[in-house]
C-alpha cells in the first residue's frame, strides 16, 4: 500500500515543459514591480486565486503554523493581508509580529517567497476591509485585523525544464 503511494507520487507530473524564461539581470529595482508582473502573469495564464498565498507564523513555544490568505493591497506600508485577532495566526502575530508568505503559480512553475515584520493596520482599514468582503452582511466585525507584511527579504524562483532553476533574491533593510 504504501510502496504503491509512493510510486504514484514519484510518477505524477513535473512542471509543464513550456515555462516562461526568467532573467535576473533585467529585473526591476523594485521586488513589489516584480511581482505585480509576476501576478499579470499568472491571471494571464489562468491561474486560479493568483493572489493567495500560504502564511508562516510562530507560535509561543516556537511551533510553526501556516494557512492560506488571500494578498489584499500592495503598497508603500507593505503586503496586506487580513484575519481575525482571535484567530491562532491573529494571536501569533501579536505574540511575534513576524512572519512568512509563499505564493505559488504551478502552471508557470513559479514561487515568491515573503519574509518580514508585520505590523497592525489602522482600525477604519480595518473596517473598510471587513465590509468590503464578497460574503459581507454589513455587520461589523472588531476581531477583523488588516496587517501589513514588511518584507527584508523577497525571493522569485523560476524552475527550468532544464532544471537550472533561477532565484532572483532581494535584502531589503528593515526601517
Ligand atoms: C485560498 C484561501 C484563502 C483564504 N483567505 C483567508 C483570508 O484572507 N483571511 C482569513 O482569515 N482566512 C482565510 N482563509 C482561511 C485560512 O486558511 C484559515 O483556515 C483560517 O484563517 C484559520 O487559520 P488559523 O487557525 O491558522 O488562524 C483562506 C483559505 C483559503 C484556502
Amino acid at each position: 500500500m504504501s510502496e504503491s503511494f509512493r510510486s504514484m507520487l514519484r510518477a505524477l507530473p513535473d512542471f509543464p515543459a513550456d515555462l516562461p524564461v526568467f532573467d535576473p539581470a533585467s529585473a526591476p529595482q523594485d521586488p513589489a514591480e516584480l511581482f505585480r508582473s509576476w501576478l499579470d502573469e499568472a491571471l494571464a495564464a489562468g491561474v486560479p486565486q493568483p493572489h493567495s498565498f500560504s502564511l508562516a507564523t510562530v507560535g509561543a513555544d516556537g511551533m510553526p503554523s501556516s494557512r492560506m490568505l488571500i494578498l489584499k493591497n500592495l503598497d508603500a506600508e507593505g503586503w496586506h493581508f487580513a484575519t481575525s485577532l482571535a484567530s491562532r495566526k491573529g494571536r501569533e502575530l501579536t505574540q511575534h509580529p513576524l512572519a512568512a508568505m509563499n505564493f505559488f503559480w504551478s502552471a508557470l512553475g513559479r514561487q515568491v517567497r515573503v519574509v518580514g515584520p508585520v505590523v497592525e493596520l489602522s482600525a477604519e482599514a480595518s473596517a473598510a476591509d471587513w465590509s468590503e468582503r464578497p460574503s459581507t452582511d454589513g455587520t461589523p466585525n472588531p476581531t477583523w485585523q488588516l496587517y501589513a507584511l514588511r518584507p527584508v527579504e523577497v525571493e522569485f524562483w523560476q524552475a527550468d525544464p532544464g532544471r537550472k532553476h533561477v532565484r532572483h533574491r532581494y535584502s531589503i533593510p528593515a526601517g
